[in-house]
């Protein structure tokens, strides 16, 4: 393969070496004794410059066109950009149309506008690139933790025959050939790996995967997908519910702190520094983003490094914070809190920012609001769950997570009581009747992490190609 333009910069090479570059024309200036044309091949957060002593040689240059380019390194000391290349010829690859405009202007584009006007061509943006970057060495940095703490990386199936969450939320995989039922039942799309990772968990005791989750949820927010990946990790042998928030805790903190220390912090912070600079020159347009400063995102990344280990309240405590809160004038909410309803995504924000602006778990949920899956709080009567969602400032729920139930018959009788479909669920139920173990895991929204630790406000702009209710554009 030839030299990317990230390797060139990073590898620190001396004036007068000979490069090859390959890359796509950002912008074209001319004055008289020189020519300057910016490219980029994506492989990192700025543009390379590219010099040329004879400015006639850009005449047939513009913007959009791919190139290869012969030229020498050229430091320069004094500048923010250390690199350019003087340039000795240069071969164009691809051209682009004489009329039609480039359709990614060189002025500040909303991710809005990107996302809405320019589905495929989003990628060739700066702000777009740093996000697909840093979601590639998020993957990275997760998988390496899973690694070192002897996880194994499992692939359970995406059609299914079952809905794990019990939220009548599937999709229903049907054949466009066979009128009959392909699977000579109903399959679904899968709303979570979770139930096949415990089969998988009752052998290798550590499992987790990275993969596609579909919901038929109608909700348009910027916190729902209804194609989202989703990480997921089942683990054998603990019977504490604190052992699966500190894997979380864990992994998330050696991942961000590796992701810090390898520089990929600080592209996201230089690019959104570019942006806002842009932002200021250009005016936003009619499209405007839902604001997240580079210092906000800092104060995220330090909430999430700081303050160990993260805090841990019940949702019994929850709620009563919320309601002392709002009886005290401390907040004010759309809906108050009340015992025994879920938290809407107001209070979960509004918890997650009292505390250091850090990440909070709240525990031991009403059994009536969590899945069928999950282990009632030992004496507890049945009230609570062993369960947490861990919630962060802005965001609101990241990581949901609990112990499961691993006894046969209770398993049973609460698939029964719940009114769920038992013969779909049998061999599930029987996961626990050769050697069952008590067992935990959790599932996190990978789209909410990444757009959380990139300072995007909508997650729709952290996915290729995001798919939501009326949306399935390309
Ligand atoms: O809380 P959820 O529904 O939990 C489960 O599905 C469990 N079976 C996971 C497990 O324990 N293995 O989903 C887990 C996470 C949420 O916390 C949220 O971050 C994300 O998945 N999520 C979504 N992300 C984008 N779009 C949606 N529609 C999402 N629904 C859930
Ligand atoms: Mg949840």
């Amino acid at each position: 393969l030839k030299q990317k333009a990230a390797e060139v910069v990073h590898s620190d090479l001396p004036s007068g070496t000979a490069v090859t570059v390959n890359g796509w024309i950002r912008t074209i200036r001319k004055h008289k004794k020189y020519a300057f044309v910016n490219i980029s091949d994506g492989s990192y957060d700025k543009v390379l410059q590219l010099v040329f002593t004879d400015p006639e040689q850009v005449n047939d240059l513009r913007v959009g066109i791919s190139l290869e380019v012969n030229g020498t390194i050229q430091r320069r000391k004094d500048l923010t950009d250390p690199y350019e290349i003087l340039v000795d010829n240069y071969d164009v690859i691809g051209g682009v149309p004489e009329e039609e405009p480039y359709p990614l202007q060189n002025k500040y584009l909303s991710q809005d506008y990107l996302r809405r006007e320019l589905p495929t061509v989003r990628f060739r943006s700066l702000s777009n690139g740093v996000t697909m970057r840093f979601r590639s060495r998020a993957v990275s940095e997760l998988s390496r933790y899973f690694e070192e703490n002897e996880f194994i990386q499992t692939h359970p199936p995406l059609i299914t025959s079952s809905d794990c969450e019990g939220a009548g939320e599937v999709f229903t995989v049907v054949s466009e050939s066979s009128v009959t039922p392909f699977f000579g039942k109903k399959g679904y799309l899968t709303v979570s790996t979770q139930l096949h990772l415990e089969a998988l968990m009752m052998g290798l005791s550590r499992v987790w995967t990275l993969a596609p989750a579909f919901r038929a949820e109608k909700s348009i927010t910027s916190r729902h997908l209804s194609e989202f990946w989703m990480l997921e990790a089942e683990v054998a042998f603990v019977n504490r519910l604190e052992h699966i928030m500190s894997l979380v805790e864990g992994l998330l903190r050696t991942a961000l702190r590796r992701l810090k220390e390898s520089g990929e912090l600080h592209s996201v912070l230089s690019v959104k520094t570019f942006l806002e600079k842009q932002k200021l020159q250009d005016g936003e347009g009619e499209d405007k983003d839902q604001e997240i400063t580079h210092a906000q995102v800092l104060q995220r990344w330090d909430g999430m490094l700081q303050g160990s280990p993260w805090k841990r309240i019940t949702y019994k405590h929850a709620v009563d914070v919320l309601q002392q809160a709002e009886r005290e004038g401390k907040a004010r909410f759309e809906t108050s809190a009340e015992y025994g309803d879920n938290l809407k995504s107001e209070h979960e924000k509004w918890l997650a920012s009292q505390y250091a602006h850090g990440p909070i778990f709240v525990t031991h949920y009403p059994s009536q609001l969590k899945p069928f899956y999950m282990l009632p709080t030992p004496g507890s009567n049945g009230e609570t769950v062993e369960c947490f969602d861990l919630l962060v400032p802005d965001l609101g729920e990241l990581v949901g997570g609990s112990l499961r139930e691993y006894d046969y018959k209770r398993l049973k009788a609460t698939i029964e009581r719940v009114g769920m479909d038992s013969s779909e669920l049998e061999w599930y139920a029987e996961l626990r009747k050769w050697g069952s173990v008590p067992h935990g895991g959790f599932g996190m929204g990978f789209e909410r992490l990444i757009s959380y630790l990139v300072g995007i406000y909508n997650i729709r702009d952290v996915i290729a190609f995001p798919r939501w209710v009326d949306h399935c554009v390309c």
